[in-house]
């Protein structure tokens, strides 16, 4: 059996893959071969055929099998030849495919909500597409030909470069390219940090907030990595329990999920824990550019950069397809990172890194983020209202910040509103979803609310379809973070 790709592009502009195999010699098999390529519809109507010479050096055969193939071929109405343009696939050749005649069974799509209020995901038809091409294509213009060759596990310099003037200017930074790795996002870097199944540059335990992202946790736990529960108040993460942990992870620009940000106090005293101990603060910026109110709070990890590792993606900022992220990193870990990565970038696209640097440097980044504040203020605003007027005893929290709120039940409603609201059609979650197994801190009723997933255009159903569903004036339930 003998097999070939060809890939005259000029002429058929796919590769094609034709086996030579069974009874009858080669001619036979070819003809057989380029039968089965039309009519699997492999090779479309009207596709033009390499000529028999370049057929011929492409299979091993001799140019005359190729020219006798392609008559029979032509004689059966499977090709047609016309003097100046070539031997081509027979336009009425399509009939014959088997998948027209054989009924085959599709799985049914699955349906998404018809109305999702889920956290997690920016409004995906605000994705800044014309933007991102012109930077993806001067990205592409003036990048050097070793861009095409095995990518730095630290990322590109350029990136790194945009990334630490960036974070500086809005997030309050303070580090140098040298100390940013390059990673697929938030849950790569926490692999990165801790290994799979043991040796990561960091070892638990690691205290973590009392509610929080399960699929965060779950990654740790794969990793050997014990999580112990912080409880929160109003203040943020308890930061003055902390005791004999290796470390901890919080979101101090906006708790996930209840929302507020930690306390100017409890940020001094957790870098005060983590010097006396010397453990080391896990900082996930997950939303930090998205503050309506006020001023954004900043980084931790500019009250000391040698005790913190600053985490951030474009997950909200742009789009979690992407998988794009930044590790910011004390000068010791770093060696100990890249080691996790391998000797070569297999995570990032090294172009997309390029479209990024280029994205934030151009200040569309700054652009994209100041329209998408504007749209999810909006929003919220509009979540506000729609509660104040239709559902007035249920409490809003958690809004100066981010894409999502959390609405504090009366007790015992949460798994009945849910429900409720599955029934509707409207996908969200209730805020014991996000509650660490271990905690003893007193449970609220709740949902968590994205306000940034539907379209514009079909957010103010939603927001009626969620008016609908929430329990009508009775007590909520006590108010916490
Ligand atoms: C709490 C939290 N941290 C981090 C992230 C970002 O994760 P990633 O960068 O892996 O997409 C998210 C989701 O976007 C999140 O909800």
């Amino acid at each position: 059996m003998e097999e070939s790709w060809v890939n005259s592009a000029e002429q058929i502009g796919a590769d094609l893959h034709l086996e030579l195999s069974g009874p009858g010699g080669r001619r036979a098999a070819l003809i057989r071969a380029l039968r089965e390529a039309v009519r699997s519809g492999r090779l479309a109507p009207g596709t033009r055929l390499p000529p028999y010479r370049s057929l011929a050096a492409d299979l091993g055969v001799a140019r005359n099998t190729v020219a006798d193939a392609y008559a029979e071929l032509v004689a059966e109405g499977w090709l047609t030849a016309r003097q100046g343009s070539g031997t081509r696939v027979a336009e009425r050749a399509e009939p014959l495919r088997p998948a027209a005649r054989v009924p085959v069974k599709v799985p049914p799509r699955a349906r998404g909500p018809r109305h999702d209020l889920r956290q997690g995901t920016p409004d995906a038809s605000a994705f800044p597409r014309a933007a991102w091409l012109a930077s993806y294509r001067r990205a592409l213009q003036q990048a050097p030909n070793e861009v095409f060759g095995p990518g730095d596990p630290a990322g590109r310099r350029e990136l790194r470069e945009a990334l630490t003037e960036y974070l500086a200017r809005a997030r309050g930074v303070r580090t140098e390219p040298g100390c940013i790795v390059i990673c697929s996002g938030f849950a790569h870097a926490l692999r990165l940090l801790f290994g799979q199944g043991g040796g990561g540059v960091l070892r638990g335990p690691l205290a973590v907030e009392a509610y929080g992202l399960g699929f965060h946790r779950e990654l740790l736990t794969a990793a050997g990595v014990r999580t112990a529960p912080l409880p929160l108040d109003e203040a943020g993460a308890r930061v003055d329990l902390l005791d004999r942990e290796r470390g901890v992870l919080l979101t101090p620009a906006h708790q996930f999920p209840t929302g507020g940000p930690l306390h100017a106090s409890r940020r001094a005293a957790v870098i005060d824990w983590a010097r006396a101990r010397g453990a080391v603060v896990l900082e996930d910026d997950y939303d930090g550019e998205f503050r309506y109110d006020r001023r954004p709070v900043g980084a931790v990890q500019g009250l000391d950069p040698e005790r913190v590792i600053h985490i951030g993606s474009v997950s909200k900022s742009l789009s979690p397809a992407l998988r794009l992220g930044w590790m910011v990193l004390p000068e010791r870990y770093v060696d100990g990172v890249l080691a996790a990565k391998g000797e070569r970038e297999a995570w990032a696209s090294v172009l997309d890194q390029l479209s990024l640097a280029d994205f934030i440097v151009s200040g569309a980044y700054d652009r994209h983020v100041r329209r998408m504040r504007q749209r999810y203020r909006r929003r919220r605003d509009r979540l506000v209202e729609a509660l104040a007027e239709h559902a007035p005893r249920v409490e809003v929290t958690g809004v100066a910040a981010g894409l999502h709120a959390v609405l504090r039940l009366p007790p015992g409603t949460e798994r009945s509103t849910v429900k409720a609201a599955a029934w509707q059609g409207i996908a969200l979650d209730g805020l014991g979803t996000f509650r660490h197994p271990e905690t003893d801190m007193p449970a609220g009723d709740g949902l968590v609310v994205g306000y940034a997933t539907p379209s514009e255009h079909a957010y103010g159903a939603a927001l009626d379809a969620l008016c609908g569903v929430l329990p009508p004036g009775e007590q909520r339930g006590p108010a916490s973070g």
